[in-house]
């Protein structure tokens, strides 16, 4: 591989994925400083040349959030003003994405002020894994990779050969991603509808779809406090389920999601590195299983580099999430 005109920079959100992106790519991580001065402002410096540089900056915009995103923004600041000839933002998990749209009067749109903000800095393009919403692409003025974990995700359960599996999401925006799955794992298809029965009465779930001792595998974009997949799990169990597995790209896993997987009838959560795990997620033991997604990531950035199609690593395009819960594209 051609690769000595390209940098490859970690900010602090994930080095460990970035040095597995650089072993992939078989260069060295790119030395930089990312610190703090006293007063808590970040402070970078790249302590290498990236001039007429392709530079890579990994970095996933997971909690502290706002901590992650500045820094990335730092760091592109510092590499466009070091003369870098393209500076492409690889970001594993985009924050604040799930307030896309105005859904109701004074709030803001926050994954288009990301989106603005990254731009501004002087990001050239952008390479995301399983944004949180496929049409978060349109955002950006620039050219956007927009990568799935669903096959790292998808291959793991083939070979997992559970018998009888049924694929399930939690809500009905997630239909696409889960009939994505669905189709690659050659299993049947169910949907937990939660609703409310009245304002001030609890939520209750429906599942549509046959689960009565079937596994399931409920999948989602990100478990964050762990109240959703937990929920869908217990009703699906409540509907007769043998087992519950759990499959997301973004383990966000904040408070308290640790003890409500604990707590929880999954079996199993399978989820990516595109966050690093928290030490408390980490005593989730056994019940956690963490796949990389370094090899896909390193692929992207490879054939980004070379100009080489990177759309032959969107292996199935209905692995994103529908916000509309339309089932369409
Ligand atoms: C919802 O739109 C997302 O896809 C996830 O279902 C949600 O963010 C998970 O959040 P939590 O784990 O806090 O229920």
């Amino acid at each position: 591989m051609a690769l000595d005109r390209m940098k490859l920079f970690a900010c602090n959100g994930n080095p460990e994925l970035a040095r597995k992106v650089c072993r992939y790519l078989g260069i060295a991580l790119g030395d930089a400083y990312v610190g703090r001065f006293p007063d808590g402002e970040i402070d970078i410096k790249i302590n290498e040349d990236v001039r007429g540089q392709d530079v890579f900056i990994v970095q996933p915009t997971c909690p502290p959030v706002n901590e992650n995103l500045m820094e990335l923004l730092v760091m592109v600041d510092a590499a466009v003003r070091s003369s870098a000839q393209r500076v492409t933002a690889v970001i594993p998990y985009f924050g604040y994405a799930r307030k896309d749209r105005k859904e109701e009067g004074r709030v803001p749109i926050t994954a288009k002020l990301v989106a603005n903000l990254l731009v501004k800095a002087g990001v050239d393009r952008v390479l995301a894994l399983d944004l949180h919403a496929t049409q978060l692409q349109g955002f950006f003025d620039i050219p956007v990779d927009h990568l799935f974990s669903y096959p790292v995700l998808c291959k793991y359960f083939k070979n997992l050969k559970v018998p009888d599996l049924v694929v399930a999401t939690p809500d009905v925006g997630g239909i696409r991603m889960a009939r994505a799955f669905s189709r690659g794992l050659g299993a049947g298809l169910a949907i937990v509808d939660k609703r409310r029965i009245a304002p001030d009465q609890a939520e209750i779930g429906f599942v549509i779809g046959e689960v009565k001792g079937c596994n399931v595998l409920l999948v989602d974009d990100m478990i964050t406090t762990g109240g959703s997949i937990a929920s869908a799990a217990r009703v699906l169990m409540q509907k007769g389920a043998r087992n519950v597995y759990a499959a997301a790209a973004h383990a966000v896993l904040c408070d308290p999601a640790p003890t409500v997987l604990a707590d929880s009838p999954i079996k199993q959560v399978v989820v990516t590195d595109s966050i690093p795990l928290s030490d408390k997620a980490r005593s989730l033991g056994d019940r956690l299983n963490v796949l990389t997604v370094s090899e896909l990531l390193g692929e992207a950035v490879r054939r980004i580099h070379m100009n080489l199609s990177v759309s032959a690593l969107f292996t199935d395009q209905e692995g994103g999430r529908d916000e509309d819960g339309d089932g369409e594209s």
